[in-house]
C-alpha cells in the first residue's frame, strides 16, 4: 500500500523521529511511504512540487539521522485552501488520483481536525499523530514536541533568573501554547517561578500584586512570572492594548513592588533537537500509526495514556479541554506552584 505522510501546522521537535519511525515500521510490513511536503498544501500542489523528491518512496536510509533533528524534514504549513469551501473534497480527490491507500497526519489540533474531516469523506485510512508544543490534544498524556519546548523555555528562565538575581528584578516571560496553559505551568514549576498566569484560570491583577508584596516582605529579590500567550491578562479590548507590556502596565498600576521587564520567548520554543522523551514518544507513536493502518483502522489518533500506547477517535482527541482530567491537572499544578513559592 502507498502511505502518505505529512506534517502540518506549527512544527514540533519530534516530527522528524516520528517520520523515521513511520518509514521504518512501514518498510517492515512491506508498505511504501511517500512524503507530502508543506502539509496539506502538498496535496494541492501534486507530485512535482508538493511531494518529497517528486513522490519517490522514502527508504530507511532517507530518514537516517532524523532522531536528533529539530524542525520538519517534510516542511510544514498552515493550509488556508484546505479550509475554503470544497477544500477537503479536493484533498480527497488528490489522495485518490495519486493512488494513496492511507494518510498519516502529524500535527496539532487544527491538523487533526482536518484529518478527521478527510477521514469522514475519503475511502482510504487516515491516522493522526499528536505533534505540537501546545499539548492541547486530549487522548494522550503528552504531545510530541511538548517536552522539548518546556526544556527550551526552562533553559531561558534559568538564564533570566541569573540576571534577575543580580539586579533585584522581575521578569514577565510569555510562552506559547495557544489556548492551553500546559506549556506555561510546566515551565513555571520546572523553572522554580513564583507566579504563572494561564487561560484555564481568570487572572486577578490585584491578587498577584498582593502576593508580590508578600514575596518582597519575605526577602525575595528576584521574581519570574510566566504567562501563557492565551491568557486573558494579555488582552485589553477597551485600550486596544495587547501582550505582555499591557500586563506589566496593569501590575504597575496595582502597585507591583518590583522593577519589571518583559521577555517573549516566541518561536525559539519550537526549535532544537528533540529531548529523549520526545524521541521515544515519536518512535512509539509513529510505529503505532503504521500498526493501526495494518490493522485496518481509520479516523484514529495514536497517543500515550498512563504509559500505554492507545488509539482514540480523532473526534475525541480534538474536543475542547474544559472539564476534562487534563484541565483538572492544570489546576492541581497551579496549586502546587503556589505552595512552592513561599
Ligand atoms: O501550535 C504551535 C504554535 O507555536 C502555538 O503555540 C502558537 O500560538 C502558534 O503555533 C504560532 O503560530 P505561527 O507560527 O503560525 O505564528
Amino acid at each position: 500500500m502507498k502511505i502518505g505522510v505529512l506534517c502540518s501546522g506549527g512544527d514540533a521537535p519530534g516530527m522528524n523521529p516520528c517520520l523515521r519511525a513511520i518509514v521504518r515500521a512501514a518498510r517492515s510490513y512491506g508498505h511504501d511511504v511517500v512524503g507530502i511536503k508543506h502539509g496539506y498544501q502538498g496535496l494541492f500542489d501534486g507530485p512535482e512540487q508538493g511531494f518529497w523528491e517528486k513522490g519517490r518512496v522514502l527508504d530507511a536510509r532517507d530518514v537516517s539521522g532524523l532522531s536528533a533533528k529539530g524542525g520538519a524534514f517534510l516542511n510544514s504549513s498552515r493550509c488556508d485552501r484546505m479550509r475554503e469551501p470544497g477544500g477537503v473534497d479536493e484533498i480527497v480527490q488528490a489522495l485518490d488520483d495519486f493512488g494513496f491507500g492511507a494518510l498519516v497526519c502529524l500535527g496539532g489540533n487544527g491538523t487533526l481536525s482536518g484529518a478527521l474531516e478527510i477521514s469522514e469523506k475519503w475511502g482510504g485510512q487516515v491516522i493522526g499523530v499528536p505533534c505540537t508544543i501546545d499539548n492541547d490534544l486530549l487522548e494522550t498524556d503528552y504531545t510530541i514536541g511538548f517536552s522539548t519546548a518546556v526544556d527550551t523555555a526552562v533553559d531561558a528562565i534559568d538564564k533570566l533568573r541569573d540576571t534577575a538575581g543580580s539586579h533585584d528584578m522581575m521578569f514577565v516571560v510569555e510562552v506559547m501554547g495557544r489556548h492551553c496553559g500546559d506549556l506555561a505551568v510546566y515551565t513555571a514549576i520546572a523553572g522554580g517561578c513564583e507566579v504563572v498566569a494561564v487561560p484555564e484560570k481568570p487572572t486577578d491583577f490585584a491578587a498577584i500584586v498582593q502576593r508580590l508584596n508578600k514575596f518582597r516582605k519575605l526577602g525575595k529579590r528576584s521574581i519570574i512570572m510566566v504567562v501563557a500567550e492565551g491568557d486573558d491578562s494579555l488582552v485589553c479590548e477597551e485600550a486596544k492594548e495587547l501582550g505582555v507590556n499591557y500586563l506589566i502596565s496593569r501590575l504597575r498600576k496595582e502597585g507591583c513592588p518590583y522593577d519589571m521587564r518583559s521577555v517573549v520567548l516566541g518561536h525559539i520554543q519550537r526549535g532544537g533537537s528533540p529531548v529523549h522523551a520526545d524521541r521515544i514518544l515519536a518512535t512509539e507513536l509513529g510505529a503505532e500509526a503504521v500498526k493501526a493502518i495494518v490493522d485496518g483502522d481509520s479516523g484514529k489518533m495514536v497517543g500515550l495514556v498512563s504509559h500505554k500506547v492507545q488509539r482514540a477517535n480523532l473526534a475525541d482527541a480534538v474536543r475542547e479541554r474544559g472539564n476534562t482530567n487534563k484541565d483538572d491537572a492544570v489546576h492541581e499544578l497551579l496549586k502546587l506552584l503556589d505552595r512552592m513559592s513561599i
